[in-house]
């Protein structure tokens, strides 16, 4: 096994270049996966490792070898592509054999490893069979079996599980890792589908337009997106944005409605910034703002349901059933201790709570007016989630009741000049 060194990779077709600097480190036995949207340069990057497509500028190394100039078959990796590429006329047998017969590998040996892959991937019975004869996700595990025979240092794996149907996606994504836990192989995993990525993955990376926005564990991700782009991208349903203004520490959305004390410091001069908050971070809750429901969708395990609260679109998610329905309104309230701020015309994260973020590759295009902010969210220091959770309920107008803490109650409107000050309208 061998980890995968990644170092300002660039490629070029012609006069278009689609990796425009990529920095990626993928330690031993590590699952990393590589998530972005169509056309980002996910499989550029991951035949560039295998060895498939030439590196226009950079450097790529596995278990420590540069291998810019090393032909494909001696990088001793294997790759498994969405389209499992299986030989029609050949048995599932043959199929996963093939390779290893074409690197001359004896016959005892060869069936040897067939046989304890196919046991791996509960293939045994299968054996005999032609891929038509095979369902689509046994020719997926045809695929990954064709993979693993060679025992490489590294899997690679191009959308795996695209060309099957949703049931069948989670129950291989479970045998894919359970098969990475249990033979520890370096994995780089491509796939444009975030759930993929972050029930997977150890390590995820985010791509976007040839860069990498973030890396990171996927709860990082999901906690601490670098920029807007990762939190719409992690999470799903999407987060909620609400353009606002920050002005004397306090947020206040566009609509009017929603006000927050906050250390945050925006970077615009004007005070614009951009507050994100993750649909199961937000619920109905007597004391919250008002909002119209649109739209209620039912999944028996959870609902979710679309909202207007003074002109901004919102979904809420709910781990439980709701009864509510379209026309009425309800009052909702986020969970204020959860909430993102970004600024508006770089989409980067404004400090916050568990600060420093750490510069992410992309920083390296020279976005440091993230700097100050972070000095200033330091210096403020931390405040407690309790009296934050105060600050904020105080900020939209309720209070919490002094002696039963339990309690809270309206106070009517805020006032009025925080309504006012307010420019933005959400994006
Ligand atoms: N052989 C090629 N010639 C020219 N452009 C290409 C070639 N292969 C890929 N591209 C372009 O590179 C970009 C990245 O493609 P790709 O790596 O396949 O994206 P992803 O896998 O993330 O969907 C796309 O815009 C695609 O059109
Ligand atoms: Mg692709």
């Amino acid at each position: 096994m061998a980890g995968v060194t990644i170092e300002n990779v660039r490629k070029s077709y012609g006069a278009v270049e689609v990796l425009r600097g990529v920095d990626v480190q993928v330690e031993n036995s590590e699952f990393v996966a590589l998530v972005g949207p169509s056309g980002c340069g996910k499989s550029t990057l991951l035949r560039m490792i295998a060895g498939l497509e030439g590196i226009s500028s950079g450097e790529i190394g596995i278990g420590g070898r540069v291998v810019n100039n090393v032909p494909p078959k001696q990088r001793d990796v294997a790759m498994v592509f969405q389209s499992y590429a299986l030989y029609p006329h050949m048995t599932v047998a043959k199929n996963m054999g093939f390779s290893l017969k074409l690197a001359g590998l004896p016959a005892d040996e060869i069936a040897q490893r067939v046989s304890r892959a196919a046991e791996i991937l509960d293939l045994r019975p299968l054996l005999d069979r032609l891929p038509k004869q095979l369902s689509g996700g046994q020719r997926q595990r045809v695929a990954m079996g064709r993979a693993i025979v060679r025992d490489p240092q590294v899997f690679l794996f191009d959308e795996p599980l695209s060309n099957l149907d949703a049931k069948l996606r989670v129950s291989m994504r479970a045998e894919i890792k359970a098969l990475h836990q249990r033979l520890k192989t370096t994995t780089v995993y491509v796939t444009h589908d975030q759930v993929e990525a972050m029930t997977m993955a150890d390590k995820i990376v985010v791509m976007r337009d040839g860069l990498v926005e973030q890396q990171g564990s996927p709860l990082e991700l999901y906690d601490r997106p670098r920029n807007m782009f990762v939190a719409g991208f992690i999470g799903s349903p999407s987060m909620n944005f609400i353009g606002g203004t920050i002005k004397k520490r306090r947020f206040v959305s566009g609509n009017g409605l929603l006000g927050h004390d906050t250390d945050i410091s925006p970077m615009a001069g004007d005070g614009a910034v951009i507050l994100g908050v993750r649909p199961e971070h937000l619920s109905i809750d007597t004391s919250g703002i008002e909002a119209t429901v649109l739209v209620v969708e039912q999944t028996g395990s959870e609902t979710t349901v679309l909202l207007d609260a003074g002109g901004t679109r919102m979904t809420l998610l709910a781990r439980e059933r709701l009864t509510t329905v379209p026309g009425e309104t309800v009052r909702i309230a986020p969970d204020y201790s959860r909430l993102h701020f970004f600024d508006p015309a770089s989409g980067l994260r404004l400090g916050g709570d568990s600060d420093v973020d750490e510069p992410g590759p992309s920083d390296t295009k020279g976005n440091t007016s993230m700097a100050p902010a972070r000095r200033t969210s330091l210096k403020n220091g931390r405040t407690g989630p309790r009296k934050k959770l105060s600050q904020a309920l105080e900020a939209i107008g309720i209070r919490q009741d002094r002696y039963r803490p339990e309690l809270y109650y309206m106070r009517g409107p805020g006032p009025k000049t925080h309504a006012k000050s307010v420019g933005a309208d959400s994006p």
